[in-house]
């Protein structure tokens, strides 16, 4: 668990239906060692009552610009001083754009514009307000001013719509405000990483593929580049965000995704093969629609290039990781993997179970490089991907990385 011992954090709630969830983000902040006071707009105290968020703190609730008590306490001037870091949480979309405009009629904007401090949002609204132009530039704004900002997720919502506008977790806000005082394990490293599967086309309406749905891929990119890292995720045809911070390459096939590798990694760190990449494309490729016959219908099929080998192979000082979806002697199979492919490390999987693997939100795998075997128990991909980049990080020889200029 990340430490925030000694830092000053100075929750700003505003006034939506997520407000209750600030008193266990101000709780798992106190955990994680902080000292933490509390803003709140006069419309978040509708939602949830100061005295609860003074208890969780252990400070008074900090609510009116002008109040001669508080004044005489710790003035606006002084609590925008006393923090190190200023998390609005959560922040509605009238909050927002507030803060984008500079308004100064609220304590909390006033605050704002005040503080030196790291600035940190976590959104919460409904879908539709959410996805407003006018509402996406605002938060585009404050992240060009370098704002963090920490979610939101998409689900159900308090009002009955379903997408983007939920408040993130109170722990992952926990941890991005405490990750935000420690500098990346990757900082400086560039990664990158191939995600989900390749299409190889038969005609202009057929194709070989396979299940792969780039959850682990796209899980890895996000974690890489919350661990500092600049990333490129070069992406074969999935039903996801781009994950933020990350510089996406579309590809269909596994050419395409050879070439895109091939250009990336020439100035890269650290390659991950986390694609599900199609071993064999057509000979030839029908420009019209084959039409349905009578007999059988054979495709000559020959073998694509094996992207990881040959970016390893070009590039001397890469860091290579690749993946090895195995349906039996799984570890045995990585092994053999490992070595022909010349990697420094292969994350194993199973997949022939359905609870983990393939489209599946959870997996299980075995970390192996030349010297070690680390089995990972089922987690969720994201945790897992946040393990994955810590292996990464403990194994990459930092000369390597001083090695690459530009
Ligand atoms: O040989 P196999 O497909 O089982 O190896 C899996 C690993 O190799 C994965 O890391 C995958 O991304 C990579 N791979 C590749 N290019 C291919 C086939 C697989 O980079 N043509």
């Amino acid at each position: 668990m990340s430490s925030l011992s000694n830092k000053n954090i100075l929750v700003g709630v505003t006034g939506g239906i997520a407000a209750y969830k600030s008193a266990e983000i101000v709780r798992l902040l106190r955990d994680f060692g902080a000292d933490v006071r509390v803003i709140m707009t006069p419309a978040a105290v509708e939602f949830i009552r100061p005295l609860t968020l003074q208890a969780l703190s252990g400070n008074p609730v900090h609510i009116e610009l002008v109040d001669a008590e508080a004044e005489a306490g710790m003035g606006h001037i002084e609590l925008a001083r006393w923090a190190d870091l200023l998390l609005v949480a959560p922040a509605t979309a009238n909050s927002l754009a507030t803060l984008v405009h500079g308004a100064a009629d609220t304590l909390l904007g006033a605050v704002y514009l005040a503080t030196p401090a790291t600035v940190a949002i976590a959104p919460a609204m409904n879908q539709g307000m959410w996805l407003h132009p006018a509402n996406l530039a605002n938060i585009a704004e404050l992240e060009r001013r370098g704002a963090t900002i920490i979610g939101p997720t998409s689900g159900l919502q308090a009002c009955g719509d379903v997408g983007p506008g939920r408040l993130a977790t109170p722990t992952e806000i926990a941890e991005r405000v405490a990750a935000s005082f420690t500098p990346g394990i990757l900082q400086g490293v560039r990664v990158i990483i191939t995600a989900g599967p390749t299409r190889e086309a038969i005609d202009p309406v057929r194709y070989i593929s396979n299940h792969s749905s780039g959850k682990m891929g796209y899980a890895l990119a996000a974690a890489a580049a919350d661990a500092g890292a600049t990333v490129t995720l070069i992406s074969g045809p999935v039903n996801l965000d781009a994950p933020e911070h990350c510089h996406l390459t579309s590809v269909i096939s596994a050419n395409e995704m050879y070439l895109a590798s091939m250009q990336a990694c020439k100035n890269a760190h650290v390659f991950i093969g986390a694609a599900a990449v199609a071993d064999y494309r057509c000979v030839d490729v029908s420009s019209q629609k084959i039409k349905k016959q009578a007999c059988n219908l054979t495709l000559q099929l020959e073998k694509n290039i094996d992207i990881i080998t040959a970016v390893g192979s070009a590039n001397d000082h890469l860091y290579v990781v690749g993946f090895a979806a195995e349906t039996e002697n799984l570890t045995a199979n990585a092994q053999l993997k490992l070595d022909r492919k010349q990697l420094n490390a292969i994350v194993a999987n199973d997949v022939s179970r359905t609870d983990i693997g393939f489209d599946a939100d959870d997996n299980e795998v075995y970390w192996i490089t030349p010297n070690s075997e680390i089995q990972m128990h089922k987690k969720s991909k994201t945790q897992l991907a946040r393990d994955l980049i810590q292996c990464i990080a403990n194994d990459l020889d930092h000369r390597t990385v001083a090695d690459i200029s530009g």
